[in-house]
């Protein structure tokens, strides 16, 4: 999987090449390989300006459709299978496990993170069909706004970066994570060495060796800690 960002601030993506990202891009055996542009490499002037005032007024300023186009053109050519455009925004489709999953099978990521008050809407537009583009997809990490699309963006790119094959020392440990579980529930709570710590113990179950008694009690925590804090995940 190649992922290219484009970013008015990319020491902003520098946490990438830390954690396990970071050792996924250094490992042979992952395909994995990430490449931070700064956007403006691709603007002209000698002020190097990548916004303008909005049409129809209001308050800040919009990313120009013109050093986009160019930004993204630049790195299409480079590219060797069609990139699917990624454009964080707060007024996105919401990015989940699911998402992750999807991204993770395409070859080619490119994400566009804007700032100020977003990026001029015609750029989202012209490459939802453009040649040699998969498409364009808007998204949101959540319900409420932050300062631009680089720290969804890392939010994104980790998420799907723990996916790719060699990249977790234990592959399993991704298919019993919440929101990767067939039974739709959240992953209960882990408990590891001493037994009693300030006076409270390990659950004896998890205690026991006993298999049966392990995976009951671990349902039934999926299950209470569904209800408590997600119970819209409930089916
Ligand atoms: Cl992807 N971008 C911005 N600026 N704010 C957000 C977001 C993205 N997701 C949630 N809030």
């Amino acid at each position: 999987m190649h992922i290219d960002i484009v970013s008015v601030f990319p020491e902003y993506l520098s946490p990438l090449s830390l954690s396990l990202v970071g050792r996924a891009q250094r490992e042979s055996d992952v395909d994995l390989s990430i490449h931070v542009h700064d956007l403006r490499d691709w603007a002209k002037g000698s002020h190097r300006q990548v916004d303008d005032t909005p049409y129809g007024g209001g308050p800040g300023m919009v990313m120009s459709a013109d050093v986009w186009g160019d930004a993204l053109d630049a790195i299409q050519a480079r590219s060797v299978v069609d990139p699917l455009l990624v454009i964080p925004t707060p007024t996105g489709e919401i990015f989940k496990h699911a998402t992750a999953v999807e991204w993770a099978q395409c070859g080619h990521l490119v994400f566009a993170c804007g700032r100020y008050e977003g990026i001029d809407a015609r750029v989202a537009r012209f490459y939802a069909d453009a040649p040699g583009w998969q498409g364009v997809v808007e998204t949101s990490i959540g319900d409420y706004v932050l300062a631009g699309g680089e720290a969804a963006t890392l939010v994104m790119v980790e998420s799907v970066a723990r996916l790719l094959p060699g990249v977790l020392g234990n592959p399993m440990s991704a298919s019993d994570d919440s929101f990767a579980r067939p039974d739709g529930l959240m992953e209960g709570a882990v408990f590891t060495k001493p037994p009693i710590w300030r006076g409270l113990a390990v659950p004896e179950e998890l205690q026991s060796g006993n298999h049966a008694a392990i995976s009951a009690w671990r349902s039934h925590d999926a299950l209470r800690r569904t209800q408590q804090y997600r119970p819209d995940l409930l089916p």
